[in-house]
């Protein structure tokens, strides 16, 4: 296996902001590709826990690598961020960026790699000078202890921008951001790529909290099957309405096959219901029914689903 280099950081690292399922794996896989990356963590204190377990440790097809990643905190980075691949989850990237904006070059180039929508709009907002690209992936990873994530399922990765002139950029990045075995492809419509991700999103990740359950198990009866369908022809009925029916074409079949493909995994929501964390709720489901409110189409499931989410205990944390 291919050491990373523990050279200090430069101007060509890229750091990496969320260090949860999808950000380890990144850094792990790049870890492992030998490239120049850093994990940026949440404090002092989380880091110093980081550090205690030698890294991350990333659990694939039975076998486990540590990678002693190096990694940062807000307070603890020393080189000006050009690159930045943001993997946090959709309601805390604002607050995390803000905790490094201090060192986020005004020209920098960020990949926003999340679910749910709604974000980015935000951080231009916020970043005017910055490059911010998109993307999706169905990469399936699941947190197994602190610091321990097991790549359960492959998936596929896209980044994108609606913005024509950003073709080199994107090239460059999915080249440079494809650590075997993830990889990297450009889409020329991104827009749909993250709509039919987040379609997938709105039915998965719910309904796997509501029966407490992993992604292949929610093709396991005709009471779940109903569900999805439910969930399925309400967002068809708004993508025909936002003229956006060919990009979810087929999407009960599609959702069932992310479904087999991911069958081992706890979907992203389940684990934070479990862990008693906030979830994505408002950018995934919340995110179609603010649409739906918006253009009068109805959708009774999604905003039960929301509404049962969002009512769910939190641990409080000090
Ligand atoms: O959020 C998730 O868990 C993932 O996006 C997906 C694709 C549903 C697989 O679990």
């Amino acid at each position: 296996m291919v050491k990373a280099s523990l050279s200090p950081a430069s101007e060509r690292t890229l750091y990496i902001l969320g260090a949860g399922a999808i950000g380890s794996l990144w850094a792990a896989y790049g870890y492992q590709a030998g490239a120049d990356i850093r994990l940026i963590l949440r404090d002092q204190n989380t880091l110093g826990h980081y550090r205690q377990h030698g890294g991350i440790r990333l659990i694939s097809a039975n076998q486990t690598w540590l990678c002693p990643i190096p990694a940062d905190c807000p307070e603890s980075i020393s080189t000006p961020i050009q690159h930045l691949l943001i993997t946090t989850k959709a309601q805390q990237t604002l607050d995390a960026l803000r905790c490094i904006k201090s060192h986020i070059a005004t020209q920098a180039v960020m990949v926003l790699l999340q679910n749910g929508l709604g974000i980015v709009e935000q951080i231009r907002r916020e970043f005017p000078r910055a490059t911010v690209l998109q993307g999706s992936t169905t990469e399936a990873c699941y947190q197994q202890n602190r610091f321990e994530y097991v790549h359960a399922g492959r998936g596929h990765t896209f980044i994108g921008s609606t913005e024509n002139d950003q073709r080199t950029v994107l090239l460059e990045l999915a080249e440079s951001l494809s650590f075997p075995p993830l990889q990297l492809s450009v889409s020329d419509n991104i827009d749909a790529v993250l709509w039919r991700k987040l379609a997938i999103n709105c039915v998965i990740n719910p309904l796997t909290v509501i029966h407490r359950c992993r992604n292949g198990e929610l093709l396991n009866s005709s009471e779940r099957r109903a569900q999805i369908q439910q969930i399925v022809n309400e967002i068809l009925a708004l993508s025909s309405v936002l003229g956006r029916s060919e990009w979810v074409a087929n999407l009960y079949e599609l959702v069932t096959e992310v479904a087999t493909t991911t069958a081992a995994n706890r979907s992203s929501m389940l684990q934070d219901v479990e862990a008693g964390r906030d979830t994505e709720i408002d950018a995934i489901t919340g995110y179609v029914c603010q649409l739906a409110e918006q253009h009068n189409t109805p959708a009774p499931m999604n905003k039960q689903l929301l509404d049962d989410i969002k009512r769910l205990p939190k641990v409080t944390r000090c």
